[in-house]
Parts: C-alpha cells; structure tokens; sequence
C-alpha cells in the first residue's frame, strides 16, 4: 500500500483580493493545512481567520511565520512589499514561497530577493496563473504543436498599465516561444498620470525583445496600447499569441459573460473558441502544482520564480532603455533604481 500524500502546512500574508484566493485555494486542496493568516489590517485578518477556521493571526508576517514555520510562504502584498517578507520567509526555514506579480519595485530589489532564494535553495513560485485559462493552453497547443511553422513574432498588449500587467504579457509569450532567453530590450514609454499610483507605472510602455532564438516579441501597455474590442472588461482587455511561417494563434484575456477566447489562422484553416480567465479555474491547479513541485523537484511549477524573475527583468530593461536611450543587453545587473531614473527624464 503506498503512503497517504503529504499535507503541506501554508501560511497566507496579505489578505486582500488575493490572499483571499490563495487562502481559499488552499483551504479546497487536501495537500495543504491553512496553518496561519496574517494582515496589517486587523478588521481583514479577524474576517479571513473566522472564514477559513484558522487559529493563528497575526499583524505581523515575522511573529506568524515564528510562530507557525510552515512549509509554504504565501504573500500576496502591493508591490510596494517584497523583500522584507522573502527574508522574512527564509528566516522562518520554509520550503517554498509563492507570491505575486510584479515581484519587485526595482532591479536591485529583485537581484537581492533571489541571490537569497537561490543560496537558501526554497523555491518560489510567482502569479502569472492565467496561463491555466483553457483558451491560453490551446493557443500553446497549437504552437508547440508546430501549427504556426516556425515562430518569428511573440507579442502581447493590455489597456491595463505596466506593473499591473506588463510581466503577465511577458510570461505568457515566453511561454509561447518555449521559454527562450530575452537577449535585449530596446522600449519606449510616455505619460506620467501612473507614477502616482500603487502600481507605479509610466501611462503606456512599448517594450521589443530579441530573443535567443532569434523571435522578436513585441509588448504594449497602458493607455494608447491596442484595444481589445471583443472584450468587453478592462483589466481583461489584452491579447497575447504568436505569429509563424504557416500562421498565428492568439489569445484574447476576456472575462465569463464579457468576452474573450481564442483564435489561430494554421495550415488547416481558421479555428476559434471560447475562454474568459476566471480565478476559481486558474487557482486549484496553481496550488496543485506547488504540492506536486514539493513532492518532486523535477516536477517544477509552470510559474516558477526563475522565470518570473526573466520577465520582470524585460521589463526593467525596457524602462532602463527610456532613460538611457537605446538597446539594453540581459542579464541586467544592480543599477539606479528603473522607476525613480523614469520619473526623472519622463516629461509632463
Ligand atoms: N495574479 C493576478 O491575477 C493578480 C490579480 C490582481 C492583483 N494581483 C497582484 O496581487 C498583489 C496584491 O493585490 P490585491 O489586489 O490583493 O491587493 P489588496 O490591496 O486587496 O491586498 C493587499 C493586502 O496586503 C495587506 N498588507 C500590506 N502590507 C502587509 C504586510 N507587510 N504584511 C501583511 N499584510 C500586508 C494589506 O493590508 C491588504 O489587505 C499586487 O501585487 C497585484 O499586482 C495579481
């Protein structure tokens, strides 16, 4: 007989809009005990404790994580907190830390956050989950499938702005174009109305990438990127594919009762479907994943840190060629911090 799975102990900080998701992923899936909750707002923590029947709850990440020493961290804070709960993570001794997207404020944030992941060797797993959504597994069907011939193009726009959606763009072409290296970024960006915002932004950003293997990827985000008309939700506005000698396949975000799908034009004809991204979806097998990655460390997670860190370095090249003007060879390495250096030179 073979032994019963292990149930791997989480403790959730952060217990807004995503916590709550992660929370109650993991309260649904029989390999995971909720063991510890954790806001800065006592209102919202008491209300998570008492929804999810968990016993510890603290204000403070470091006094739970003492106090629970789960084996899996989840943090799902605005950008703004990133570092102090890795190292507050790590100190803790747990094996695996999710958290989410962008996964900092800066390249020298990110450089320090994973030389410590890296030299503890706890895993870590980023939210780039839309990638479960049916209507983007097809489209990565049809292209590894080699529908698309060869592959030149990847690409990817939202209405949304950058630190809210550029690294979900970014991910989910790298997907597309098996996970290549970005070799340089050259951007461009306009609009400061964003830098006010949680999610420190410029307005618009363009971003083109050389990969490796020598596709191009084209990236827009922000007020003036391409709408999506065909769906009907902002936040889900954005349309993510690849482009071939024999075709394209794309994805269109979308949301249930406001559109979104996708679409491909291959040697076999056209062909579309129907897919709206959908956190109840995407969430359970996000969550399985990571007991499986625990389980096995061959079985990496489809939204491991190391890529996360790939795209979000994209990202910071982009914003490092507005300000210095030109190309921007990876891998990036410490420098002035990239939103600070944009709020200088952006004009009004
Ligand atoms: N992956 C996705 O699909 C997706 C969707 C929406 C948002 N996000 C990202 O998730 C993150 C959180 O967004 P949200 O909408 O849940 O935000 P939110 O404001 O609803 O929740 C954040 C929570 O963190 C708490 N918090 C702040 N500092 C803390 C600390 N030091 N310790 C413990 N708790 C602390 C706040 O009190 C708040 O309750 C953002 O980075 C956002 O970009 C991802």
């Amino acid at each position: 007989m073979s032994a019963a799975p292990r149930v791997y102990t989480v403790a959730v900080a952060g217990l807004g809009k995503r916590g709550l998701h992660h929370a109650a992923a993991c309260a649904k899936n029989p390999r995971f005990q909720l063991v510890g909750l954790c806001d800065i707002d006592p209102a919202r923590l008491e209300t998570a404790r008492q929804q999810f029947g968990v016993a510890c709850g603290h204000t403070d990440a470091v006094r739970m994580l003492a106090e629970t020493k789960p084996d899996v961290f989840m943090f799902c804070t605005l950008p703004q907190v990133r570092l102090p709960l890795i190292q507050a993570g790590l100190a803790a001794g747990v094996r695996l830390i999710a958290f989410e997207k962008p996964i900092a404020l800066s390249m020298n944030e990110a450089l320090e956050m994973f030389r410590l992941l890296r030299a503890s060797g706890v895993k870590s797993v980023v939210s780039h989950q839309h990638r479960y959504g049916a209507h983007y597994q097809r489209v990565h069907e049809i292209i590894a499938g080699g529908g698309l011939g060869r592959v030149h193009t990847v690409y990817g726009h939202a209405i949304g702005w950058m630190m809210h959606m550029l690294t979900h763009l970014i991910d989910y072409a790298g997907w597309y174009n098996g996970g290549a290296d970005p070799l340089w970024v050259v951007g461009q960006a306009a609009g400061r109305e964003k830098l006010a915002d949680a999610h420190v932004s410029p307005d618009y950003i363009a971003a083109l990438v050389q990969y490796a293997n020598g596709v191009r990827g084209v990236f827009e985000c922000g007020a003036g990127a391409p709408d999506v008309p065909e769906v009907d939700s902002m936040w889900h506005k954005c349309r993510i594919g690849a482009q071939g000698t024999s075709g394209f396949a794309e994805v269109l975000t979308g949301k249930a009762g406001k559109g979104g799908g996708w679409r491909a034009v291959t040697a076999q004809g056209a062909q579309s479907g129907p897919g709206a991204m959908d956190y109840d979806h995407d969430m359970p097998p996000y969550v399985q994943d990571i007991a499986a990655w625990l389980d096995d460390d061959q079985q990496v997670h489809p939204c491991n840190g190391e890529t996360a860190y790939k795209g979000f370095e994209v990202m910071m090249a982009a914003l490092r060629s507005v300000v210095q003007r030109g190309r921007i060879a990876l891998p990036l390495g410490p420098g002035e911090p990239e939103l600070k250096a944009l709020a200088r030179v952006l004009p009004a």
